[in-house]
């Protein structure tokens, strides 16, 4: 187990090393002109579930850590809610660097640092990998062979599906992104049923 602990600390450092040297990201200009960080992820080395965001905002960038602001906020209250810890989970983003003016991640983006989440993986070994938003959830579903139950976000949230990681079977999971319940209460709502359903998976 020690052995273990280590070799996953090591292999996730050497991923976050190589995010902060990637000067070909076409993000890099625009994280070192403004201090910012690189956001690799957080949580248990051996967590049974995985939240995959879409890209750190300001003030992840300014912290290095994912979710810690509005969406953060929200992330925790229902992470509680559910009667899941956050220190039990990992969570982490498709897009390691903050894109300018919290946009919408572009494809250019997401291909520059979508291997990255791939290794943080197969390094983990998740049961259960949940997509927050509609392009984290579209990219495991399709990463995961379920590229063909792609569907919206509005129809897939809060659906169990069985996809294929490199390592065996892993259970995915769509839901809303966290942010769209900072101001729709309804959508919130409908995140938390779905937060109860993951609770049942683990
Ligand atoms: N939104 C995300 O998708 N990720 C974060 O880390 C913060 C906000």
């Amino acid at each position: 187990m020690e052995e273990e602990k280590q070799k996953r600390y090591e292999a996730l450092k050497q991923i976050w090393d190589e995010v902060f040297a990637l000067t070909t990201s076409p993000l890099y200009e625009y994280r070192t002109k403004n201090n910012y960080f690189p956001v690799m992820g957080e949580g248990s080395h051996f967590a049974p579930i995985i939240f995959v965001g879409e890209a750190p905002g300001r003030n992840e960038a300014i912290q290095g850590r994912p979710f810690v602001g509005a969406a953060g906020k929200i992330l925790n209250e229902l992470l509680e809610k559910a009667g899941i810890k956050r220190e039990d989970v990992y969570i982490t983003n498709i897009v390691k660097d903050r894109p300018p003016e919290n946009r919408d991640p572009l494809p250019s983006e997401i291909a520059a640092y979508s291997g990255f989440l791939d290794r943080q993986i197969m390094i983990l070994q998740p049961k259960v990998i949940v997509g927050l938003g509609r392009y984290s959830a579209k990219y495991v579903m399709e990463k995961l062979g379920l590229m063909d139950k792609v569907e919206s976000i509005s129809l897939m949230h809060g659906r169990v599906y069985e996809g294929e990681a490199g390592y065996g079977k892993v259970i995915v999971v769509p839901l809303y992104h966290p942010a769209v319940a900072v101001y729709d209460p309804r959508k919130k709502s409908e995140l938390l049923k779905d937060f109860l359903v993951l609770k049942t998976l683990v």
